[in-house]
């Protein structure tokens, strides 16, 4: 009988790597929606140069870094290359009233938020079912490294990296726990929990530390770093195919049972940090618990700790509220028990993790 369960057991894991490829599979965009974006990125950017000639506009977070799915919205990032600039929020002003005059665009400037963004949408049409969601944001250098850090993560093992990301996305929408603004976490601060499970949790790891590799040639401080910050990262992909050969063969399905069961559980949400760069932190020795004069906000900040891979002192996570933690880890927990329950066939249980 025991046999019997095991071989059960493998037929399920089996077929539910299958499903979970195929689910995966229809979500990507289509190629026809990819070529759309890049038209609307260029028709912005000959738009700004107007205003600024030395200006290029880039494409960061999941258009960028393979990690999305149809319909999802587009992030630019403005950088100007000539010495004198405007600041930040003047230039959100003057391209806010700039794309408000030349296109259709339903235009919303921000230029007080922390980071001063330019928010754009489009409405649906019969080319564009679902319209066009974008922000425009301005020299922000360390988000295209990170977008390119990710996007290194997702193309050493993409049939595992990439499916179990994107189901994470999907999941994570689909149970309402990925939205930063009602506390809780956003798709980066999922990714990043998937990249730390895959490099410091999984054993043998599944992916390398970027990070910590040693360079092919010194580097010097100045290459290496942005804004203070230590950005240096092993990006010779062609190199890391050919020299990194993960010695662990678990399918996706077991990762991401697995990935499931550790959050529910094991992580040290009252006292750890995930880190990629430098695996599990102490929340103590990064300062990121209490104040005794500040406890409240403080301690409602830090229930969840990211550590960005870049902004060393930036808590990714730190929208997430005590709420948004619980319904979080409720989540992982009811994903957890659906996949344990030894369900009859892989697709149904699929369907209710997602419901
Ligand atoms: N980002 C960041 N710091 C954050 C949140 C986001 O630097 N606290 C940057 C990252 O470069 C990230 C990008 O913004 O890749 C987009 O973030 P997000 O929208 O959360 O991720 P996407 O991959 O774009 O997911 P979605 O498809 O849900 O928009
Ligand atoms: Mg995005």
């Amino acid at each position: 009988q025991q046999q019997r369960r095991l071989v059960s057991r493998q037929r399920f894991i089996q077929d539910f790597s299958q499903c979970l490829f195929e689910f995966v599979i229809q979500l990507l965009p289509t190629a026809e929606e990819m070529a759309v974006k890049e038209d609307v990125r260029k028709l912005l950017e000959r738009l700004i140069r107007t205003i600024e000639p030395d200006s290029r506009l880039l494409s960061f977070g999941s258009s960028a870094n393979g990690f999305s799915l149809k319909n999802s919205d587009m992030d630019l990032c403005c950088l100007i290359d000539s010495g004198e600039r405007l600041n930040a929020a003047d230039l959100v002003t003057m391209v806010g009233d700039l794309l408000e005059r030349e296109t259709k665009f339903h235009v919303k400037p921000l230029p007080h938020a922390r980071i001063p963004i330019v928010k754009l949408n489009l409405d649906p049409s019969s080319a564009l079912p679902f319209g066009i969601a974008c922000d425009i944001g301005f020299e922000n250098r360390l988000a295209l490294e990170n977008t390119r850090l990710l996007m290194c993560y997702a193309s050493i093992d993409p049939a595992r990296v990439r499916t179990m990301v994107l189901f994470l996305k999907v999941w994570s929408k689909r149970r309402k726990i990925n939205s930063p603004y009602k506390g809780t976490l956003s798709s980066y601060g999922y990714v990043l929990l998937v990249i730390y499970f895959l490099v410091h949790v999984k054993n043998p790891p599944v992916l390398p530390n970027l990070q910590q590799m040693p360079p092919l040639r010194p580097i010097s401080e100045e290459e290496s770093h942005l804004n203070g910050y230590n950005i240096w990262f092993f990006d010779d992909i062609e190199l890391l195919r050919q020299r990194w050969k993960s010695s662990n063969t678990d399918t996706v399905a077991d990762l991401l049972i697995d990935f499931f069961k550790f959050y529910s559980r094991d992580f040290a949400y009252n006292t750890g940090v995930a880190s990629i760069r430098a695996g599990l932190l102490k929340k103590e020795d990064k300062g990121w618990l209490s104040e005794p004069s500040d406890y409240g906000t403080a301690r409602e900040r830090n229930r969840l700790c990211i550590e960005d891979p870049f902004e060393t002192d930036f808590n990714v996570a730190r929208c997430v509220t005590k709420d948004g933690l619980y319904t979080i880890r409720g989540e992982f927990m009811r994903a957890s028990r659906i996949l344990q329950a030894r369900p009859e066939r892989a697709i149904l249980a699929l369907a209710q993790l997602c419901e």
